[in-house]
């Protein structure tokens, strides 16, 4: 049985009359209870832990006694948690799967080089089910592999081989909290692999150029000179599908729950980012607009949080002494945190997790500790003293997908001679909680539609 059995099935044979019974699980239950027309399928019948009690919306604290410091201490009130329920999840339970295209209802494990000169391709063997985990192993195999380029495909080599798996076009959710509980792969003292797990919007395939062009990684819903062509201070050549030419701005932004570098100077550093379209002109900030990010453990040494200072294109002088350094490209702004990471996070498991509040807030957390808030004030957008002007970006709007990957690159931390190969990524789970309210799961809703070929060109 290759396929992921969406709930258990059972076949009772009686006088040669075939019975097919399904024994959905009880989490299955409780979403169908819940929200009748929704489809419990996304949830894997080995899962138990159907609810999840988060912070949401106004809350004070997930902080225990610390609150809100300044300037976010008009957040005052009782904490509001909300019950969220399961509405996916993959448990990693069943050893018999096959993540080959068309196969599995959940994942796609790529048989593909991700980006131009990355140090390794991603196969569909380095994937697989092991020991209740996902297991994505990167070694020292030298393989080739295609390459979407935006001009066409491409045969590529390198010296390493991986793997990711990805959702596109299976399972989306529109909000909601993701977490996934995983080992890292490696050390905390060589640099080399780039772990990631991040969403996308599904009108874009992660690593396929031409069906990312135009849409990754805008959240924008405004009909202006960003939305239409490319900006002196871009490299984007406006928004596939925009206010200006359809009902409503859609795009491909992409949130990333982790990523993970050894770096020579600072160590093993998890960054958590928001990366949107279009950029903000030179010399704006989204870390200037008050009260839009959150480091909650920035004083902890233990869990170090603040903005992440890596200097990306559009970085700045304020004035003669103070350097802006704006992660992010012509193409993205990342607004980006890190947070210190030790030895523990490559022996041990640790549940990695994001909430997503469309239009309002994205929060991540490590073990269930907030570590991080970017909310709709640091979308602001702005003008600058040349009058270059771009308006408010949006928290994210679009169905989402998930994606799982363990690359190999020196544009990420740059790989060490003595990096220990092979080296596994292991995910126990992935799981899905949204709001009894708000379940809204599908990559192609009527709000929001993206099936293949709307808009774009045959991407497979
Ligand atoms: C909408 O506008 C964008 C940006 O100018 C353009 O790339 C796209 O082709 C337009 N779409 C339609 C259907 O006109
Ligand atoms: C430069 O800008 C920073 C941040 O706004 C400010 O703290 C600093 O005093 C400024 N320095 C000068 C020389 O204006
Ligand atoms: C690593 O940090 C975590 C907190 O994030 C802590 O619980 C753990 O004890 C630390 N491990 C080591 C080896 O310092
Ligand atoms: C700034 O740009 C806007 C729109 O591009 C334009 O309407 C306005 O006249 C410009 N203002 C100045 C002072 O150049």
């Amino acid at each position: 049985m290759a396929f992921l059995r969406p709930c258990l099935l059972s076949f009772i044979i009686i006088n040669a009359f075939v019975i097919r019974t399904c024994f959905a699980s009880s989490c299955q239950d409780l979403l169908k209870s819940i929200s009748p027309a929704s489809n419990e399928q996304w949830i894997d019948s080995d899962s138990s832990e159907c609810t999840k009690t988060k912070c949401r919306l106004d809350y004070v604290d997930c902080l225990g006694a610390n609150g809100w410091p300044a300037p976010y201490g008009d957040r005052q009130g009782a904490p509001k948690t909300e019950e969220m329920v399961l509405v996916f999840s993959d448990e990693f339970s069943s050893k018999w799967r096959d993540f080959g295209p068309g196969k599995d209802a959940r994942w796609q494990a790529l048989d593909l080089m991700y980006v131009n000169n990355d140090a390794a391709i991603f196969r569909r063997s380095a994937v697989s089910v092991r020991g209740g985990n996902a297991v994505i192993t990167a070694s020292k195999t030298e393989t080739e592999g295609p390459y979407s380029a935006p001009w066409g495909d491409q045969l590529a080599t390198a010296k390493y081989t991986s793997g990711m798996l990805q959702g596109w076009n299976k399972f989306c959710f529109t909000g909601g909290y993701l977490e996934a509980r995983i080992k890292l792969p490696g050390d905390d003292q060589h640099g080399g692999f780039w772990p990631a797990v991040f969403t996308l919007g599904n009108l874009g395939r992660a690593g396929y150029m031409r069906s990312t062009e135009g849409v990754w990684p805008f959240s924008y819903d405004i009909c202006d000179d960003n939305a239409l062509h490319k900006q002196d201070w871009t490299d984007h050549n406006g928004q596939r599908i925009n206010q200006c030419n359809s009902t409503q701005g859609r795009g491909a932004p992409e949130i990333d729950l982790l990523e993970v570098g050894v770096w020579e100077s600072s160590k093993p550093e998890l960054s958590t980012s928001f990366q949107v379209a279009p950029v903000l002109p030179p010399g704006l900030h989204w870390l200037d607009n008050t009260g839009g990010v959150y480091y909650p453990t920035y004083a902890d040494p233990t869990l170090y949080s603040g903005p992440n200072g890596w200097a990306g294109i559009n970085s700045y002088m304020q004035n003669a002494t103070m350097f802006r350094p704006r992660p992010g490209s012509r193409l993205a702004d990342a607004m980006s945190a890190t947070h210190k990471l030790n030895a523990s996070h490559f022996t041990d498991f640790y549940v990695y997790g994001l909430d997503w509040a469309p239009k309002k807030y994205i929060r991540w957390y490590i073990n269930d500790r907030l570590i991080y808030e970017l909310n709709a004030l640091a979308l602001k957008g702005g003008t600058n003293s040349a009058n270059q002007t771009v308006g408010d970006r949006l928290i994210p709007v679009d169905p989402q997908y998930i994606n799982i990957n363990l690359a190999m690159s020196n544009s990420f931390a740059p790989i060490h001679p003595d990096i220990p190969l092979p080296s596994s990524m292991l995910i126990d789970y992935v799981r899905v909680y949204q709001a009894r309210n708000e379940i809204n799961v599908g990559c192609d809703t009527a709000e929001f539609p993206s099936q293949v070929g709307f808009f774009t060109p045959g991407w497979l």
